[in-house]
């Protein structure tokens, strides 16, 4: 026999699982977020790149340790799709691109990845926002779409 207060916390934990796998559906169909992935880990990923799949497309490999990104500065034209594949050398970082709906966290031994496109000229920062230490608040990178001195 349930109890009629069980009962009322089984519905309403119910509804904010409903909840929760809807808002994820609606992100990735209507609003057409990139949700982040996990990757199986491979060492391939702990060197930092930037390469060029096709004319608008190009994966950054990012690299977070103690305090910095690597690579610190990518280049990019306008209009580019990025997949950032991101991971750490050490403790736990954060991945924040500023002005784009980008959140992920860097984790040693761990891959993320997400998709991210550019369409206008500027420059982008990313910060770690999870705190990681003494130089936490000089850990930075940026995205330089079309900058005049791109190549
Ligand atoms: Cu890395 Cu804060």
């Amino acid at each position: 026999m349930i109890d009629k207060s069980e009962r009322t916390v089984f519905t309403i934990t119910a509804i904010v699982i409903m909840l929760f796998v809807f808002s994820l559906v609606y992100a990735k169909t209507t609003r057409k977020i990139d949700l982040p992935e996990c990757l199986p880990y491979d060492k391939a990923y702990e060197t930092p790149a930037v390469k060029q799949i096709d004319d608008s497309l190009y994966q950054v490999y990012a690299v977070a340790r103690m305090w910095q990104f690597e690579p610190a500065q990518i280049y990019i034209p306008v209009g580019s799709t990025v997949d950032f594949f991101l991971t750490s050398k050490d403790v736990v970082h954060g991945f924040d691109i500023y002005e784009k709906n980008v959140n992920m966290m860097a984790v040693y031994g761990g891959i993320n990845k997400t998709t991210v496109k550019f369409d206008k000229p500027g420059v982008y920062k990313i910060t770690c926002h999870e705190y990681c230490g003494i130089g936490h608040q000089n850990m930075q990178s940026e995205v330089i779409v079309n900058y005049p001195d791109a190549k």
